[in-house]
C-alpha cells in the first residue's frame, strides 16, 4: 500500500493572544501531501488564525506546526522566509497592489525572490501564469481597477501560484462573490490544483457545497478544535449534532 505523506503536521497547537482566552485549544491535524483539504467552521472558530500559523505569521503558545519536514518553531527568519516562498496565498480580497500593471502585479514575488532572473525571465513566468489562469494579454497592462473582479481573482491566482508554490492556501476564495465567479474560482482552484504534481490546496470557505465537491478531505474546526477531520463521505455520514447542524445549513441554504 502507499504509504501517506503529509505536507502540514499540527500537533497540539494551542494560541492565546496577550494571555488572553484561548483561540485554539489544542489542533492536531495532518494535512496529506497532494490532496485538497476544506476547512470549515462558524465563523469565529480560528480557522484564519490557524492557516496564518502555517505561514508562521502567528507563533505557537504551545504545540508544534510542521510543514514540508520544517518545524516552525526551531526556524530562524530567513528560514522562515525559505519555507513561506513554498506557499502561495489567495485571501479575500485578491489585495492586488492598485497602482501596479496586471503583470507587475504577478511579477511582484518573482522580483523578490528570484533576482537571480533577468527582468525578461521574471516577465516571461509572469506572463506565463496569467497564461494558465486564463487572463487574455490584451489585460496584462491594465491596472487592477480597470478589470472586472473575476478577472482580479485570476490575476491573485496567478500572483500566488508564480513561484510555483507546493502549497496552495486560499482564505474564503469566494465569500461574496456571484455564483457564476464562485464556480469558475472553484474550477480555478481544481485546475491549480493539478497543474503541479504534489500540489497541496487547503482552503478555508464557508462554501460546503464547494468543499463536498472538491475537497479530498474537510476539517470542522469548532471554538478552536477540531471536530471532525475525514472525507466528504465521512462527514455525510456523521450524526455529530453539530456537524449535521453546520452540513444541513450550508446544504439547505443552496
Ligand atoms: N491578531 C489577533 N489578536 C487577537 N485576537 C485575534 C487575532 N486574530 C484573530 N483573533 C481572534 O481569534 C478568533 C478566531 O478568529 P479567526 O479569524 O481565526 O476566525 P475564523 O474562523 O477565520 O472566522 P471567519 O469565518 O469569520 O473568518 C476571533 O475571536 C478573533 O477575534
Ligand atoms: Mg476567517
Amino acid at each position: 500500500m502507499e504509504t501517506k505523506e503529509f505536507a502540514v503536521n499540527v500537533e497540539h497547537l494551542r494560541k492565546s493572544f496577550d494571555g488572553k482566552e484561548e483561540v485554539l485549544k489544542g489542533i492536531d491535524l495532518h494535512i496529506e501531501k497532494g490532496k485538497i483539504t476544506f476547512i470549515i467552521g462558524f465563523s469565529g472558530t480560528g480557522k484564519s488564525v490557524l492557516l496564518k500559523h502555517l505561514l508562521g505569521v502567528h507563533k505557537a503558545t504551545s504545540g508544534d506546526v510542521e510543514v514540508l519536514g520544517h518545524k516552525l518553531s526551531t526556524l530562524n527568519h530567513d528560514q522562515l522566509i525559505e519555507v513561506r516562498k513554498k506557499f502561495g496565498v489567495l485571501f479575500q480580497a485578491a489585495a492586488l497592489f492598485d497602482d501596479h500593471s496586471v503583470l507587475e502585479n504577478v511579477m511582484f514575488p518573482l522580483n523578490e525572490h528570484r533576482k537571480d532572473l533577468s527582468k525578461a525571465e521574471r516577465e516571461q513566468i509572469a506572463s506565463s501564469r496569467l497564461k494558465q489562469v486564463g487572463l487574455e494579454e490584451k489585460h496584462y497592462n491594465k491596472l487592477p481597477s480597470e478589470i472586472s473582479g473575476g478577472m482580479q481573482k485570476r490575476v491573485g491566482l496567478a500572483r500566488a501560484i508564480a513561484l510555483n508554490p507546493e502549497i496552495i492556501l486560499y482564505d474564503e476564495p469566494t465569500t461574496g462573490l456571484d455564483p457564476i465567479i464562485t464556480e469558475m474560482v472553484d474550477n480555478l482552484i481544481i485546475e491549480t490544483h493539478k497543474s503541479r504534481e504534489g500540489m497541496t490546496s487547503i482552503i478555508v470557505s464557508h462554501d460546503l457545497t464547494a468543499a463536498f465537491r472538491l475537497a479530498d478531505y474537510i476539517a470542522m474546526l469548532n471554538a478552536g478544535t477540531v471536530l471532525l477531520y475525514g472525507t466528504p463521505e465521512e462527514f455525510l455520514a456523521s450524526d455529530n449534532e453539530l456537524v449535521r447542524k453546520f452540513v444541513d445549513k450550508g446544504i439547505h441554504r443552496k
